[in-house]
This record gives structure tokens, sequence and C-alpha cells, in this order.
């Protein structure tokens, strides 16, 4: 007692117009974490806490104030310029959650500035600025990062831990199934924002996804060292937020084989064309020679060597399995939470007490790279291995 203090880092947010910057990132995160009383730091920093002082970046000056004034907020700008400058004693946290084409240039501001910077991924529009990014990170001397938000679902972490405790033996397989119909915008409105589907935006579901998967198959199972990838588009044409026909030019589906450091073959699908029949958005199931496990966001179940069934396979009868059924849930250590909270937590007090964060922007170029070179891969029609950076 007595030594407890609070301290406030500014957090220059920009993006918080956009789906991600305000359903997950302000309200889930930012304000979530300060509504609770801040981040607790470690008993070595004598039980004191950190609360996070937003200030709203974006382009519209309207809709900037509609969301400080529903929330409380006092800062908020359309010039990044003048709230870098608020954070003028260094300390402060630079966020972008905007479109990932304009992400770049608004770190390097950031970074002169002398900000610590967090951000969504994918960290680049290529991997060479995504790297370059990285290493001007460094050279400034701040704390990076990325989003890996998968790495913090509760599904995720329970394979983890099973993973971790050696319950799969040798890990064989992996097998990641994601996706979901994503409307035309012609008679229903799309789901997605449009520039997802313009290749000129940064859009495309390679680049949105691999990165993602780049990071959950290296965080359980080994670094990638190689890519077969065929990325299409399977609806050329979709509507706007006005209602406007565009022409598709990213691709919207890609089907990948990744060979991981170790011998582990990773095989994902990613699509926004599939209708789906399965128990949620993203399923991995792992298979090793001891037992197997299915993860989605929320939940995760597991069959030991010792209970698996004995499948035969005869269609002449009708299917008494329900194999769904022959599976034990895998449990979780701690609450579910709210994965992008999760992470902010961590990055907070990466930043106020140096605690370990290893999803840094090396990381976030890692997957970039991963997503270029299916890009190429699909592109050539060929195998193509990662190389050593
Ligand atoms: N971690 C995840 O699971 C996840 C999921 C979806 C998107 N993302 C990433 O988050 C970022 C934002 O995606 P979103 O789905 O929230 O997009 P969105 O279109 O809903 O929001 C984009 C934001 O960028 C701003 N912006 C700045 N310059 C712009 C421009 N020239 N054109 C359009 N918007 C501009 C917009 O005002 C808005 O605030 C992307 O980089 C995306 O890859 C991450």
């Amino acid at each position: 007692m007595g030594t407890e203090s609070t301290q406030v880092i500014r957090v220059v947010m920009n993006g918080v117009t956009g789906r991600m910057g305000y359903n997950q990132h302000l309200v889930r995160s930012v304000l979530a974490i300060n509504d609770d009383g801040g981040v607790p730091l470690s008993g070595g920093s004598g039980g004191s806490t950190v609360k996070l002082e937003p200030v709203l970046v974006g382009r519209s000056d309207a809709k900037l104030r509609d969301i400080a004034e529903r929330h409380g907020i006092m800062d908020w700008t359309t010039s990044l310029d003048e709230a870098l400058a608020t954070l003028k004693d260094g300390g402060g946290i630079y966020f972008d959650a905007q479109i990932t084409s304009q992400r770049a240039e608004a770190v390097k501001k950031a970074l002169a500035a002398g900000a610590h910077v967090y951000m969504e991924k994918p960290s680049g529009a290529t991997s060479a600025e995504a790297a370059e990014l990285a290493d001007e990170a460094d050279r400034a001397g701040v704390r990076h990062g990325v989003v890996q938000d998968k790495l913090f679902l509760p599904g995720i972490r329970a394979l983890k831990s099973l993973v971790d405790g050696g319950f799969f033996g040798r890990i064989l397989s992996v097998r990641g199934e994601f996706g979901y119909w994503v409307f035309e915008g012609d008679w229903r409105t799309a789901q997605r924002p449009s520039w997802n589907y313009r290749k000129e935006d940064g859009g495309g579901i390679v680049l949105d996804m691999f990165p993602h998967w780049t990071y959950v198959l290296e965080g359980l199972f080994g670094a990638i060292e190689a890519v077969t990838a065929r990325a299409v588009t399977h609806i050329p044409r979709r509507w706007d937020e006005g209602g406007a026909p565009y022409d598709a030019t990213a691709d919207d589906a890609a089907y990948a084989i990744f060979e991981l450091a170790g011998g582990v073959v990773a095989q994902v699908n990613s699509s926004w064309c599939v209708r789906v029949h399965r128990g949620e958005l993203l399923e991995f199931q792992v298979d090793g020679t001891e037992g197997s496990a299915v993860a989605g966001l929320r939940d995760c179940v597991a069959q030991h060597r010792g209970v698996s069934p004995r499948p035969v396979w005869n269609p002449d009868i009708p299917n008494v399995s329900r194999f769904p059924d022959q599976w034990q849930p895998a449990p979780l250590d701690g609450e579910p939470g709210n994965a992008f909270r999760l992470q902010w937590e961590m990055f907070v007090r990466h930043v106020a007490e140096g605690a370990p964060f290893p999803h840094d922007l090396h990381a976030g170029a890692r997957g970039v790279q991963v997503a270029e070179l299916g890009l190429r891969s699909s592109g050539e029609g060929q195998r193509v291995e990662v190389p050593a950076r």
C-alpha cells in the first residue's frame, strides 16, 4: 500500500472510424481497459496501473467528433502532425488501423515523433515496406508491435496449450478452414469494405489472411519454410458502400500449402466465397501420432489415440457414427477475454515496463513476406521457398 499509482499513456489512434479501429481497438480494448481501471503492471512496479488517453485522428472531423462525444473523449483532430505533437515528451503510443495502403507513411511520421508504434496487420503493403518499417522502428529505439489477435483467441490458446503439453506426440499436419459468404453488395449489402476487393487499394484475401496464418503457424507449430498457393478471384463484380458496381480486382479465395520447419505440413483454405458448414468461421485441425484436436475461435476439442474410434468405410449401410460427438472439450486456463484487448494489455506492459512482446514489426514483416510469396507462387504456378531474413 502507499506505492500504488496510476500512469497515463497518450495513444494517438488513427483509423478509428473504421470497422476494426472503432469496434475492436477503441471500444473493446482502449476504452474497456480504462473502464476496468487500467492495465495493472507487475508487482515489481509497486502495484501501479496504466490508463490510456486516446487522441482520435482521421479524415472526417464530423465522424471523429461524433465518436468523441459518444464516448466522452476530449481530443480529436484531422491532423496527424498535430496529434503526434501532443506526445511531446515521448513515451506515447501511435496506433494505426487505417486501410493498409495508408499505414507506412503515417507510422514513419510517428517514428520521427519518437512514438512507440502499434498497428493492425498487414504492417505494410509490400514485404519491402514492412521490413523497412521494422528496421526503422528499431533504429528509432521505440517499442513496436503488430496485431496478432488470433493467437489470443480462446480456441487457439487452448490449442497452444495442448501443443505445449505434448498432447499430439509428433505433429503431422494442420488443416485450416477459414471463410464465409461475403455478399456481393447488390441485393444484400456486403459485410466487408469494398477496398478489400480492389488490389489497387491494398485488398485481397492473401494479403489480408496470410499474415494471420504466418503468426499462427509460426507461434504454434514452426516457421513457414515454403508456400504453394493458388489465389483466385471467384466473383469479379461487386457493389460498393454507395451501391455502385465495381470490378473486383483482388483475390477473394486462396488455397495454400505451407511447409513448416520440423516437417509439419499445413494446408489452409481462405475464402470469402463459401457458405459455412462447420462449427466456426475459422477452424484448425491438428493431427499428431498421439492425438488430434480441432480449434475454432472460441472452442477446442481433442481426441486422444487411446480413445480414437475405428472408422470403417462402408457406404452400403447408413452412417451411424456421429463423428463430431467423439471429441472431448480441451480446457482453457483463465478467462476467454477479448483477443484484441489481451494483446493491447500486453503491448502496454511492454511499453510501460519492458515486458516481453514477441509480436513486433519483424514478425509482422514475415507475415507480409509470406503473403507476397503466396501471390508469387500462384502467379508462377509453383512452390516458393521463404528466404531467411
Ligand atoms: N486483425 C484482424 O482480424 C483484422 C480484420 C480486418 C481488418 N484488419 C486490418 O485493419 C485495417 C482496417 O480494416 P477495416 O476492415 O477496419 O477497414 P475500414 O474500411 O472499415 O476502415 C478503414 C479506416 O481507414 C481510414 N482511411 C484512411 N485513409 C483511407 C482511404 N484513403 N480510403 C479509405 N479509408 C481510409 C478510414 O477512414 C477508416 O477509419 C486493415 O489494415 C485491415 O487489414 C484486421
